[in-house]
């Protein structure tokens, strides 16, 4: 028979939190056993509990997956010499395979997908799959409305052969949209909004195929996605 495990071991396993921070969530009430908020960390938990964070099943341990709101100001690499990268956001230990599934320039904010099942992250950034990528875009000057049939078309990029895919525009107001893209030319949204004499001044993406940022992440913060998330990405 399977052995029952601390709470703060099985949370820490699972989401790679060290286990210092593992006990200082448990203490705050992030973290229920089978619907239940428990707050000792050594709480005994069988193995066929379901164990969340901040109302998300915690995966099963074997790979990690978070979701983070970038910041403006931090890269999406493993390591830089000048700027701090997604991975130093991540409280935890061990870093090891770590990496960003689809990045976003330095100024962009919002979700970012880190992983180290690199089987998974290419499902979600391999051309082929066209994986949608939804983006909330402000603009230096108010938009004509005939764009929205232009990006449906696809454009030509500047220093490019072919066309974009077609992508969605929806006009909120005059200066603030959103657009989703199904690929991840470098700078692609920049461009697309260039091509047709236009200027970004702030990105943020909301959304990377069915999954949506959590809104209650902060700029800086993560968690880890829940299997459902996961598996909503490969369906
Ligand atoms: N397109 C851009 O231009 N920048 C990003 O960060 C993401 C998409």
């Amino acid at each position: 028979m399977a052995a029952f495990t601390r709470l703060d071991k099985r949370l820490s396993h699972a989401t790679g939190l060290t286990r210092s921070r593992a006990q200082i969530t448990i203490r705050r009430g992030q973290v229920t056993v089978d619907g239940t908020v428990v707050r000792d960390p050594a709480f005994k938990v069988a193995p066929q509990a379901q164990v969340a964070w901040r109302e998300c099943e915690v995966a099963s341990p074997g790979h990690r997956y978070y979701m983070l709101n970038k910041p403006q100001g931090v890269i999406c690499a493993t390591s830089d010499e000048s700027h701090r990268t997604v991975l130093d956001l991540l409280d935890i230990d061990n870093k090891k395979g770590l990496h960003v599934a689809g990045r976003l320039d330095i100024d962009t904010t919002g979700l970012v997908l880190i992983s180290d099942d690199g089987d998974w992250s290419h499902r979600i950034t391999a051309p082929r799959h066209k994986c949608p990528k939804r983006y909330r875009v402000t603009l230096v000057a108010p938009l004509d409305p005939a764009s929205v049939a232009q990006f449906a078309e696809g454009m030509v990029l500047r220093n490019e052969a072919k066309k974009t895919q077609p992508a969605m525009l929806e006009i909120l107001t005059p200066t603030d949209v959103r657009l989703t893209i199904s690929e991840g030319k470098y700078h692609q949204v920049k461009r697309m909004f260039a091509a047709i004499g236009n200027h970004v001044t702030a990105l943020h993406r909301e959304a990377i195929g069915a999954l949506q940022l959590d809104e209650r992440l902060a700029l800086g913060e993560y968690r880890p996605l829940s299997e459902a998330e996961r598996m909503l990405l490969i369906a």
